[in-house]
């Protein structure tokens, strides 16, 4: 053979494995391709359109109709018209959505339809428990229902699109937004971005966009949102490159894998650049690691805010940063449109880059059926019979039931007994309908509220309730307490209900003190010298520093933020009727001085010991939390026994097989959260002394006893080494279950 042949050949051979390597870096998922069929449509259009009509498609904007009702601001409607919008949101109703996609698509030139987006949290009309708390179920198959329910009725409304799930990880209770998300574990949260993008599009990928019940998921905020320095909302995140890929990044590419058609992008400066201009997030992992197909949305003029990071001097600056950084659209920032043609022409971002990002936003518009029909989600006979429906109800019961978590219960208070002669009912939000639907709650309507006393009033004919606010949630006026302790002192059991308002969680609602607020503690000191069983009910968007609370309540329930059927929920766990089952996602810090406080932390050269000075300690305060992550209690107890490893040594591609023996050895039927960890005894890189790795939902007759078993890939169990490698070291390992992450059994196992 010649040289040259030779060569040339070697040559082929170099080209088609570099081609091979890149393909299997970029293993795009399957719920991520796009089909053949829609590439060419997009491709014909694309054709047809100018580099303006292009850009139309990268803007989005708001409609303002939870304030202002089915009105569009005149420029924005002059901007639809001319084809420079693309996406609208917060504009509602079947009706007022169809008048909007009736001007896109009539009266523009290319006819292309809008799509119509909102924040779809926890619930659309029919509201569920926040996020935090769904998450404390453990239930996937519940919160997957949940988002079902809620795209079911949000599609009914002419809505396409839904910012969420947030699957931030947040480990600082002070930062509001906690409540928006699962909570501090990378497995729960991992698990759950998974089932709440399939609940709201339908099923794994893009396949089911198109039918009038589902709604393209937004993987939401993209990245490291929830590491905000002191826990103050948009301020900075600063980590090492491991920790984002180890902890804030897992539930964003599991969002990914279930096949969410949007990403938006967070406030926050990531390791010192603003997440919206931040190529490496954007490009490098999201589109090129992890296979994203889907278009990515800024957050709101979070374009803009560059200027004020610093990162640019002005809109053409910041504007050039987002696109080139691999952004797709600008939420309500108005910068692509006023900026991004003069860029094209200065060169400074290239026409391919417009034309691709217009690419993503055509596609998806396309799966979710637009083009064949727009009004699709316009019918409002079928948005009042899907909204608010007995069975969607139901769900929001079940939902609010299982996210109780029951805290504390001295002397088995709880539960109460329906034929008590004499109940109080006490605290600021036992009456109330305003503060219960929690942060986010969008198109929820407070009217559609059960309240606690509602609750307890149809659970309780034959009982005299009485009640008393006591004082308000946030103010120093105690002259209420007297009427309550009167009226305590009238009952044989108290409930106290006691919390935040709804607004003192969520976005920009961060909080430096995470007592009760108020006076509500005090409240609580008072009806506890009455000798009367204080049952203290909480509703609240974030872990709570509860110390103070403790001595005065001789039972606790962690209400969160319920949704419609809070009272009813609340009712049927008070009195007996719904065991409680629900698990903290999240630690609750003795005080907050302890935070960030979180399960899966690492060790020091000097773990705590009280008797030694120079440990790693607190000289006022312990160092465990006050309640772990994955603890609750139940009405019944369990016991656990027998845990066993079908094989203790395992190959990297094995499955580690463990399983125990679950006892109910109270007298009623439970539900237990069987939670398994693992650590990594020694590794390059120090390793979390506690990780979990699974958990199974199991219901138990009094007595009954059951093998529960677990099967957790040996792949899982990895992390990024110093050269931000994915690996799983071989060494030994600890496997622990239980029932709550401060209280397992363990046992040593080993990887090859
Ligand atoms: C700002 C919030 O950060 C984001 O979560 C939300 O989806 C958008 N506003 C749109 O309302």
């Amino acid at each position: 053979m010649h040289l040259k042949t030779f060569l040339a050949a070697l040559l082929l051979v170099a080209v088609a494995i570099t081609n091979l390597y890149a393909q299997a870096r970029t293993a795009v998922p399957t719920s991520q391709r796009v089909d053949a069929a829609t590439t060419r449509k997009v491709n014909t259009l694309l054709a047809k359109m100018t580099l303006e009509e292009k850009i139309g498609q990268l803007v989005l904007y708001t409609s303002d109709y939870d304030v202002t009702g089915p009105v569009v601001r005149a420029g924005y409607l002059k901007d639809i018209r001319a084809g420079n919008c693309g996406a609208v949101f917060n504009a509602l109703t079947a009706n007022f959505t169809r008048q909007l996609q009736k001007i896109a698509v009539e009266e523009t030139r290319l006819k292309i339809p809008l799509i119509f987006g909102y924040d779809v949290i926890h619930g659309y009309k029919t509201t569920f428990p926040i996020p935090l708390a769904e998450a404390a179920s453990f239930d996937t198959v519940a919160i997957e229902l949940a988002a079902r329910v809620a795209a079911r009725e949000a599609s009914a409304a002419g809505l396409h699109w839904t910012f969420a799930p947030m699957v931030d990880i947040a480990r600082d209770p002070r930062w509001g937004r906690i409540a928006e998300g699962s909570g501090e574990d990378v497995f729960l949260g991992s698990t759950l971005a998974r089932v709440r993008t399939r609940g709201f599009q339908g099923m794994e990928g893009w396949d089911l966009l198109a039918t009038d019940s589902t709604v393209v998921a937004c993987a939401k905020h993209y990245a490291a949102y929830g590491a905000a320095e002191a826990g103050r909302d948009y301020n900075t995140t600063d980590m090492s490159e491991q920790r984002l890929r180890d902890v804030y990044l897992p539930p964003f590419q599991a969002a990914v894998n279930a096949g969410a058609g949007t990403f938006m992008t967070a406030f926050n400066s990531v390791n010192g650049v603003p997440a919206t201009g931040n190529r490496f997030l954007v490009t490098d992992v999201l589109r090129d690691e992890w296979g994203f197909g889907g278009f990515v949305v800024t957050d709101y003029t979070s374009i803009n805010e560059m200027m004020k990071h610093g990162v640019a001097a002005d809109s053409a600056g910041v504007g050039a940063l987002a696109i080139n950084a691999g952004v797709d659209m600008d939420m309500q920032g108005g910068i692509f449109q006023g900026s991004l043609a003069s860029l094209v022409r200065r060169g400074v971002v290239k026409e391919k880059t417009i034309t691709e990002a217009a690419r993503r936003v055509l596609t998806m518009k396309y799966k979710l059926g637009l083009f064949d029909n727009p009004y699709g989600r316009n019918d409002s006979l079928r948005e009042k019979a899907r909204t608010l429906t007995p069975e969607n109800l139901a769900a929001a019961l079940d939902m609010a039931r299982k996210s109780i978590v029951l805290l504390k219960n001295d002397r088995d208070v709880l539960p109460l007994s329906k034929s008590l002669g004499t109940v109080a009912l006490i605290g600021p939000l036992a009456d109330n309908q305003r503060e219960l639907l929690g942060p986010w709650s969008g198109a929820g309507d407070a009217k559609e509220v059960v309240t606690v006393r509602a609750g307890l009033t149809r659970k309780l004919p034959s009982t005299k309730l009485l009640y008393a606010k006591g004082c308000e949630i946030d103010t120093k006026d105690s002259s209420g307490f007297a009427e309550a302790v009167r009226t305590a002192r009238q009952a044989d059991a108290v409930i106290a209900i006691v919390g935040e308002e709804q607004g003192m969680s969520g976005e920009a609602a961060s909080r430096s003190q995470i007592t009760l607020p108020g006076v509500q503690t005090e409240l609580l000191m008072e009806l506890a010298k009455t000798g009367k069983p204080i049952v203290v009910v909480l509703m609240n968007g974030r872990p709570l520093d509860l110390s103070a609370v403790l001595p005065a309540a001789t039972a606790i329930v962690e209400g969160w933020f319920l949704g419609n059927r809070t009272g009813d929920a609340l009712a049927d766990v008070l009195f007996g009727d719904f065991n409680p089952s629900g698990k903290l996602p999240v630690s609750f810090p003795r005080n907050v001085g302890q935070v960030p406080i979180y399960l899966s932390a690492l060790n020091t050269g000097r773990p705590v010991n009280v008797n030694e000075k120079f440990t790693s300690k607190y000289l006022d305060v312990e160092n465990t939390p006050l309640y772990a992550f994955g603890y609750g209690l139940s009405y019944t107890t369990f016991a656990y026994s027998n845990l066993r490893l079908e094989q203790n040594v395992l190959g990297q591609r094995d499955m580690l097989r463990a399983s125990i023996t679950l006892t109910n050895t109270g007298k009623r039927e439970g539900t237990e959260v069987v939670q398994l960890y693992t650590r990594d005894e020694v590794g390059s890189m120090s390793r979390p002394l506690q990780e979990l790795k699974g958990f199974k939902r199991m219901t138990l007759a009094a007595g009954a006893s059951v093998q529960v078993s677990f099967e957790v890939p040996v792949q899982s169990l990895g992390f990024h080494n110093a050269q931000m490698k994915y690996v799983v070291e071989p060494g030994t390992f600890l496997v622990m279950v239980g029932g709550s992450s401060d209280k397992v059994q363990t046992l040593p196992f080993t990887v090859r």
